[in-house]
């Protein structure tokens, strides 16, 4: 398999705005045929048709793929990966983007990462793995402060607490059920790069930085994401080369030598530190709202780009990018990232895309009379390109200002320089 077929009907999994960027983007492709989004949202149902589909469950994902003659799956979160779903697919022939559970296991498990990176000298906090929490808590009780303590599975960006005192230490610790890893505490800005693999080819996408807390000045509780940038102000194109050579490659060459090679999108979150990148995580996906600028600034044939990487084609095409920066503020439900309000109504979509941006949806629906509400804690993503990111920043916000939604709240301060 080389060239993409002239048309190609796929499957993106998901429901999110990295979702609807990514379908937005191949909507756009010739070579785009049917396209199909499970579960979708409402703004992802003006570009593909929505599905109802247990996405985690491989063999109803690959008889859903058989059934409707599906030609190539894009998978957006972790969930179906470390379900198996990717490895599914391969076996019933069907290309995909995204990773074996063998492979996920970069995402699902920090201690299987931590291994790696101890193995074959990948730079990253000094660590040790616990089988428990009980197990975990002398060494936790006396570790020089600050001290970090990490659930070793999947927990949705809560898993982590970075600890000033040895007593909130332990408290962290009592939420986690299962393996723990307990790390020194890095200092530096944090930065993400992302690459596309076919397993074999790299192809290292535009940097991008998202903004992780609630509130303005990067202050209140850590969420998925409230804004992001691209390309990222901290991410020099000398620290980026640093990060592939020591980091990103090692990882992939040691998960090629193992048997179980990595195929995706791959996302490594670093802490730039005085010693240079160090690695805090990896996910096995894109990241959301990263997706979205990425997307955004993404001007070559996207079903060209994910076909080449689900056949192991990838040397085969060069995705072009284009020079302008863009940017995307989260607008997030009332009481996000608690306990998100919802059902409140959302209008001036239209009036904010009529001064040149982009809106991606995440948590949204439809009622009977056509009405577009809020149905989750991440609901849109304001997306916009310029010449800069202050360029952007000064678009997207404008266009905000002609969303009228009172469940709704959103940082003023994302990309702006520190
Ligand atoms: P993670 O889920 O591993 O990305 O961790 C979530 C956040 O916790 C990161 O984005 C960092 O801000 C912080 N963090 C994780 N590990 C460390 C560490 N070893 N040192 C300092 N901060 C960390
Ligand atoms: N924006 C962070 C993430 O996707 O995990």
């Amino acid at each position: 398999m080389s060239a993409a077929p002239e048309s190609l009907d796929i499957l993106v999994l998901g429901g999110g705005g990295r979702e609807h960027a990514l379908c937005w983007r191949l909507r756009q492709s010739p070579r785009c045929g049917r396209l199909v989004c499970a579960p979708g949202n409402a703004g992802i149902a003006d570009v593909a048709e929505c599905a109802a589909l247990a996405i985690t469950d491989p063999a109803a994902v690959t008889a859903f793929v058989a059934a409707h003659g599906i030609g190539l799956v894009v998978i957006g979160p972790e969930a179906p990966l470390v379900a198996g779903v990717a490895d599914a697919l391969r076996r019933a022939g069907v290309p995909v983007v995204g990773p074996s559970a063998a492979a996920a296991e970069l995402e699902a498990s920090k201690g299987f990462t931590k291994d790696l990176c101890a193995e074959h000298q990948i730079p990253t906090a000094r660590f040790r793995r616990f089988a428990s929490a009980a197990d975990a808590h002398h060494y936790v009780a006396v570790h020089p402060l600050p001290v970090v303590v990490k659930a070793d599975g999947l927990a949705g960006g809560k898993g982590v607490t970075v600890a000033e005192t040895n007593e909130v230490g332990l408290a962290a610790l009592a939420e986690i059920h299962g393996p723990v890893v307990v790390e020194q505490c890095l200092e530096g800005p944090e930065a993400s790069l992302f690459i596309l693999t076919d397993g074999d080819h790299v192809c290292v996408l535009p940097t991008a930085q998202d903004h992780k807390r609630l509130q303005d000045g990067d202050t209140g509780p850590n969420t998925g994401g409230m804004g992001a940038v691209s390309p990222s102000p901290l991410l020099t194109p000398a620290l980026l080369s640093q990060a592939m050579d020591r980091i990103v490659l090692p990882t992939l060459k040691a998960m090629r030598d193992r048997g179980t090679p990595f195929q995706g999108f791959l996302y490594a979150g670093l802490m730039l530190t005085a010693d240079g990148p160090m690695l805090i995580e990896y996910n096995v996906r894109l990241g959301d709202p990263e997706a979205q600028v990425l997307m955004m600034r993404l001007e070559s044939d996207a079903v060209d780009l994910l076909w080449a990487a689900a056949t192991g084609t990838l040397a085969s095409v060069r995705p072009r990018f284009g020079a302008e920066a863009a940017i995307t503020i989260v607008m997030a439900a009332k009481g996000y990232p608690w306990l998100p309000l919802a059902g409140t109504v959302i209008d001036g979509i239209a009036a904010a895309e009529a001064l040149g941006v982009t809106v991606f949806h995440a948590g949204t629906r439809r009622d009977a009379a056509g009405q577009l509400l809020a149905a989750g804690g991440r609901v849109l993503n304001v997306t916009a390109l310029g010449h800069d990111i202050s360029e952007a920043r000064a678009l997207a916000y404008a266009a905000i200002r002609k969303i009228k939604w009172d469940g709704g709240q959103y940082r003023r301060d994302i990309g702006r320089p520190d």
